[in-house]
């Protein structure tokens, strides 16, 4: 198992280019089953979770090729319907294939993904949302069985709360069902304007893209895809709040500033400098001092869940009381433990984390336990006094390309060493 040994070496600087969105990619592969033949689709992070996706849709007969970050989907001889467990439990995403593969063939078996490290996260609305377009559902043995007669139907469905995965899985099921799909309150992040847009490019009919209500005309066929992934905001983020902890200053490239507006907002509340331009965000922390702050994760546009563990980091550095308060995942807070063994202090009532922040940080081992938990070890391990060592950096690889290769042209001293 590999892990990250880190020690403080300053400020960091320079620039950095971001990589396609995993958050984006995942769907979009799931997409491509609902035509057939080839799909393409470019800017494709090399990452675990894209290496997992690929393999779940072997399983059911698509044939991929990936050359360095395009990506091949051949959706001619999808032959098997079902996502086994082994895979669908390494990754949640990979639950996507269910609403592609009964629009498209009428059944499918879905293994249930499960919990989380840090708690349960249901499905059921991915299932209701099925249910409403006429599928039938029974959940046995750990999978899901969907079934419908014929096409599915269009219906009018409105979500309850946001959800970014069912309303993917619900708007791919709708593109091929008979009639008209109304989908309310659906969610509005990035990675669901992009999925809508490659849709379109597959011929589907969306309207209201970009908004909570997507009307979606059903089509008896798609065809094959073709497009580029956009660029991974949380990876952006991670980036800039790497430059805030070391109090560095790093230009963040190939990115896309508008899908950044809350935690920008954040950035310059605490003290630092930022500049924008029309595809990248530079962030100047260097010799500020910051200031605490208060922050609540909301679904898009407000502050993402995908930033607070990042954003926890930076705060236990900045001297005086903050707070993350997530009220997407009430109880994502497994870094909160592991930031406290680098010297942090931080508290945690309920869903909220009350940070003492200033303490001075020092290197101490670590446990990774979820992907972006993991990046926070990280930033704080990039100030810590000493040595830290992140183990289980496994997490990591899921949604960060390249991540050492990156901190480390920006100035970070850190070094992958395998233990077995
Ligand atoms: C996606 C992202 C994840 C991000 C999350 C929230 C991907 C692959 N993952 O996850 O990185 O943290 O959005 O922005 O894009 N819920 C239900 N029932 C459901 C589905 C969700 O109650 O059927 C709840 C969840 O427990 C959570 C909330 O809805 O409290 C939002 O979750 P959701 O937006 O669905 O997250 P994911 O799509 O799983």
């Amino acid at each position: 198992m590999d892990s990250f040994l880190i020690s403080p070496n300053g400020p960091l600087k320079g620039s950095v280019q971001i990589s396609g969105a995993k958050n984006a990619v995942l769907p979009v592969m799931a997409a491509a089953m609902l035509a057939d033949g080839v799909s393409k689709i470019s800017n494709v992070p090399q990452l675990k979770d894209t290496k997992t996706m690929s393999d779940v849709l072997r399983v059911t007969g698509c044939r991929i090729k990936q050359n360095e970050n395009d990506l091949s989907i051949d959706s001619s001889d999808i032959n098997h319907l079902e996502a086994p467990y082994e895979l669908v439990k390494t990754m949640r995403a990979s639950f996507y294939v269910l609403g592609p593969l009964v629009a498209k063939f009428g059944k499918c078996r879905v293994s249930l993904p499960g919990g989380c490290a840090w708690g349960p996260r249901p499905v059921d609305l991915h299932l209701k949302g099925l249910e409403a377009l006429g599928a039938k559902i029974n959940v046995t043995h750990g999978y899901v069985e969907a079934l419908c007669d014929g096409r599915l139907k269009g219906n009018t469905f409105s979500f309850p709360i946001s959800s970014v995965g069912a309303t993917a899985n619900i708007l791919m099921a709708a593109t091929l069902a008979e009639g008209t799909s109304i989908l309310q309150n659906s969610s509005i992040e990035p990675e669901i304007t992009a999925l809508a847009n490659y849709l379109i490019e597959m011929g589907a009919e969306i309207s209201g893209v970009g908004t909570r209500t997507l009307i979606v005309k059903g089509v008896e066929k798609l065809k094959p895809g073709n497009g580029q992934t956009i660029a991974d905001r949380i990876e952006a983020g991670t980036f800039l709040a790497a430059a805030a902890i070391t109090r560095g200053k790093v230009k963040v490239t190939a990115m896309v500033p508008e899908h950044q507006g809350a935690l920008l907002e954040v950035f310059k509340n605490i003290g630092c400098e930022i500049s924008i331009g029309e595809n990248w965000v530079e962030l100047d922390a260097e010799n500020k001092e910051l200031m605490p702050t208060h922050i609540t994760t909301l679904p898009y546009p407000g502050f993402p869940t995908d930033m607070q563990a990042q954003l926890m980091a930076v705060l236990a550095t900045v001297k005086g009381t903050s707070s993350v308060r997530d009220t997407i995942y009430n109880d994502r807070f497994k870094h909160v433990s592991e930031l406290e063994r680098l010297g942090a202090e931080i508290s945690l009532k309920e869903d909220t984390a009350i940070i003492n922040g200033g303490n001075e940080l020092t290197g101490a081992q670590v446990m990774a336990s979820d992907l972006r938990a993991s990046a926070a070890l990280v930033l704080a391990g990039l100030v810590a006094k000493g040595q830290t060592e992140i183990s289980r950096i496994y997490h990591l690889d899921r949604g960060y390309e390249n991540f050492e290769g990156k901190l480390s042209k920006l100035g970070a001293k850190l070094e992958r060493v395998h233990k077995s």
